[in-house]
């Protein structure tokens, strides 16, 4: 298996920076910043995944400067001296392993209660103040609202390049607030942010512009987007090809260099009369790399189940022959990185049966 999966262990170059191999941290929430501030062990954890021979790390979903940003007070913040400087320290030690890593910034949204995180005080935003739909939580964003999201998450890009990160990845997946704007079921404003599939991604357009207008042409910033989204594992927010597309387009023009597909079974057919992914279908559509994602390496799929789940080769063949498609250009694993920080340089020797089990009860983890 080791040499058939050799054409992703080749060099990638996004947007200039030129990774080692095809294999990507996924990102994935540790709740493990008291204060959220990464330590020391924050580091160490990234580091050892760049010696396990990952070839980039998204960081777990770190926060922006607003103070609804965070639904729990251990997930690391990307702001505040303190925080920031815990950060230098994670670059620092992945670099000195020869890695390279982004950190994915996170809003919640809807996705957080009063009185959760680290300002229990402060009410939850989001674009119509519904959690889901029929679901009110609090009163739709104001404009000046919108605007200072926006701007924290341009300041949160501007520091990622400051502190020597390699890029940015922009958490637009899984119902938080950037999809919370582009779901219809959550996005009722009758303004310049609500409406069409236009005005509906016209959020996370801005959000992008005002990043690549803070750290120039040279830095990559990803867009992660899933069509799923926690509220409804069934929803999709591009139904056809053509909508797709009118979905991607603004977005790309604001200044993507690479959109993260997030679905949880990456083999899956996207749209009846292909077998592409929606990977595939971005890649296509846009001309833009993509990164896939879901369930590789494991026997069992990505859905919140507690039970131990099995280091495999599962699905390898297809990811062979879905990358020689030329569908995708980097695969992000998750859970699989978590029980083995080496799983990339295991899996190039051949050495699967030397893999461990992911146990979401042994690692402790929050989703
Ligand atoms: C413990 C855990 C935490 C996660 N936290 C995040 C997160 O912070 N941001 C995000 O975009 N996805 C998050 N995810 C989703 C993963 O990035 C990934 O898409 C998912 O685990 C599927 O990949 P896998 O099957 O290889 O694990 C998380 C997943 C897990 C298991």
């Amino acid at each position: 298996m080791s040499s058939r999966l050799a054409p992703l262990y080749t060099p990638f170059t996004l947007n200039g920076l030129t990774l080692p191999n095809r294999f990507v941290m996924a990102p994935m929430t540790r709740s493990k910043s008291p204060n959220q501030v990464p330590g020391d062990d924050v580091a160490a954890y990234y580091r050892r995944r760049t010696e396990g021979g990952v070839g980039l790390i998204i960081t777990e979903g770190t926060s922006p400067d607003h103070a609804a940003a965070a639904n729990d007070a251990a997930v690391p913040r990307f702001h505040g001296a303190d925080a920031l400087a815990g950060w230098a320290k994670v670059v620092k030690e992945v670099k000195a392993a020869g890695g390279f890593i982004m950190p994915q910034l996170w809003h919640v949204g809807l996705m957080r209660r009063l009185g959760q995180g680290r300002n229990p005080e402060v009410p939850p935003v989001g674009p119509s103040g519904l959690f889901r739909p029929g679901k009110r939580v609090n009163d739709p964003m104001t404009d000046a609202e919108v605007a200072d999201v926006i701007a924290a998450f341009a300041k949160g890009a501007a520091d990622a390049q400051r502190l020597g990160f390699d890029g940015v990845e922009i958490h637009g997946a899984h119902g938080y607030i950037i999809d919370q704007f582009f779901w219809e079921g959550t996005n009722e404003r009758a303004d310049i942010y609500g409406g069409d599939m236009l005005k509906r991604t016209r959020f996370a357009a801005d959000i992008v512009r005002a990043a690549r207008a803070a750290v120039g042409p040279g830095f990559p910033i990803i867009l992660r987007w899933s069509q799923w989204k926690q509220q409804d594992y069934t929803a999709k927010l591009a139904p056809t090809p053509a909508a797709l597309e009118a979905f991607l387009a603004p977005l790309t023009e604001a200044g993507v260099d690479a959109y993260h597909c997030s679905t949880r079974r990456f083999w899956e057919p996207e749209f009846d009369g292909s077998d592409m992914n929606v990977a595939g279908w971005v890649k296509k559509l846009t001309g833009k790399p993509t990164i896939t994602v879901g369930s590789l390496g494991l026997d069992r799929i990505f859905d919140g189940g507690r039970e131990p789940v099995k280091a495999t080769e599962a699905h390898f063949e297809t990811l062979i022959a879905m990358f020689e498609r030329g569908d995708f250009d980097l695969v992000a694993v998750g859970r699989a990185l978590l029980s083995n920080p080496d799983w990339v340089n295991k899996v190039r020797a051949g050495e699967l049966a030397a893999l461990r089990p992911y146990d979401p009860a042994e690692l402790a983890v929050l989703f």
